[in-house]
């Protein structure tokens, strides 16, 4: 056991977290993140990408669950398997490129080629073993997630196979996920404009706890209000109907859907975006479900809604996070294609340059405050940070406990409740 070790198995994770406040240390504390990723991710349901990224036989991308690097891979079988970056033999990582399609992974360093669904293939000079090939085969093959399951094109992985059944962890997370698939003529989305991957020198979890915070943009964005306010609602207006929520299992969300329909306008969440200019779209959906339901879906719009613990439904966006020390971290942003939506989708790539790209004004904004937040948190007084935003106006509904103040810090303190049910175990 390094000491390291010793001290996480040390620390009292659940009297860190009250239902009101975090200690700054579990934002900083090395240990912690070490835990972190045992428990939350090695031993959990995790985003690990979409089946649109891998849409022929051979195709993968590489991935990390926690710190173990993974190849998504679809087989000649067409199945979608997450197999172990480590040959073999003697460990070395098989495959370094971000993407692309290949029949064999071959290891750089002694030759063992292994199929792209996980099982060796060839050994260079096999005399030198006493094992027959057929044994080697089959007990050699690439390690691999023992579960693997796909919704609505969201692969996720759960690497031991410990973590219960994926029902149980998607939850009301499908809702979500249905409310963004119906936005396309044939149920569908894809992710094939790419990722944009921001380095940034903050812990993870302040990454997802700004993403769903309705209390800082009219401060953080403040320039993006003041240039694009006359084509959105009213930001400052206490009158909204927008509703925070915790959807239970970590997953939360800002549900502007109720705002939109008293406004019964369409596009709302769409820079108001008139029918004419996305005429084809319109008519795919509207020959695919009716003019009425159309309305409905154009009117309510997409989710933004995060789904424990590394992925988040940012709109038009997919935004996927990757842990890499506790204070470090890569965001994974990629624009979405509604399957039968090509001029929206033209839309909505332009959208991604202009808020999420290099000179994006949005996520630079929202990146430049989660390093403040983790320089703030050298600082070590006051001790704890504070989460305790409309709790007292929160009201359990069917689709989850939801306040109805959109600065509500229900969404950041849902996937507190669940980081302690899954770090401290019994300690809760
Ligand atoms: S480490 Fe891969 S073939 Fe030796
Ligand atoms: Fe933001």
């Amino acid at each position: 056991m390094t000491a390291q070790m010793d001290r996480a198995a040390s620390i009292d994770i659940a009297s860190l977290i009250q239902h009101d406040r975090i200690h700054g240390s579990l934002y900083t504390d090395p240990a912690i993140f070490d835990l972190e990723m045992t428990a939350l991710f090695e031993n959990a349901w995790v985003f690990v990408g979409h089946d649109s990224e891998i849409p022929e036989k051979g195709d993968y991308l590489t991935r990390r669950i926690g710190r173990q690097p993974v190849i998504v891979a679809r087989g000649k079988d067409e199945v979608v398997r997450v197999l172990l970056n480590r040959c073999t033999h003697r460990a070395n990582m098989l495959c370094r490129a971000d993407s692309g399609n290949a029949a064999l992974f071959r290891c750089p360093y002694h030759g063992w080629t292994y199929a792209n669904d996980g099982r060796l293939q060839g050994v260079p000079f096999r005399e030198g073993y006493d094992q027959e090939m057929a044994e080697m085969r089959s007990e050699l093959g690439m390690a691999q997630a023992h579960q693997v399951e796909i919704y609505g094109g969201f692969i996720f992985a759960n690497l031991y196979g410990n973590a219960g059944s994926f029902d149980d962890y998607i939850g009301r997370a499908k809702g979500p996920i249905d409310r963004l698939l119906s936005l396309s003529p044939e149920g569908r989305i894809e992710l094939r404009g790419g990722w944009m991957k921001h380095k940034s020198a903050a812990n993870w979890k302040i990454v997802n706890e700004s993403q769903v915070d309705g209390y800082h943009p009219l401060f953080t964005h403040e320039s993006v209000y003041k240039a694009i306010m006359p084509a959105k609602v009213d930001y400052a207006s206490d009158e909204l109907l927008v509703a925070t929520r915790d959807l239970g299992g970590g997953h939360n969300e800002v549900d502007y859907s109720r705002e939109y329909q008293a406004q019964d306008d369409e596009f709302i969440w769409f820079k108001r975006t008139p029918r004419e200019k996305m005429a084809k779209y319109v008519a795919a959906m509207e020959a695919a479900v009716g003019a009425e339901e159309t309305h409905k879906r154009f009117v309510d719009g997409p989710p933004h809604t995060f789904i424990w613990p590394n992925l988040f439904l940012a709109e038009m966006h997919v935004i996927m996070v990757e842990p890499v020390a506790a204070n470090e971290s890569i965001q994974y942003t990629a624009p979405i294609h509604i399957a039968g939506g090509e001029e929206i989708n033209a839309r909505i790539l332009r959208n991604a340059e202009g808020a999420m790209g290099p000179a994006g004004f949005l996520i630079a904004d929202d990146g430049e405050m989660g390093e403040r937040n983790q320089a703030g948190l050298a600082a070590k007084q006051p001790e704890w940070a504070l989460l305790s935003r409309g709790f007292s106006s929160e009201v359990q509904e069917d689709k989850g406990l939801t306040s109805y103040d959109r600065t509500s810090e229900t969404t950041q303190r849902a996937m507190w409740v669940h980081y302690k049910e899954l770090m401290a175990g019994d300690q809760a």
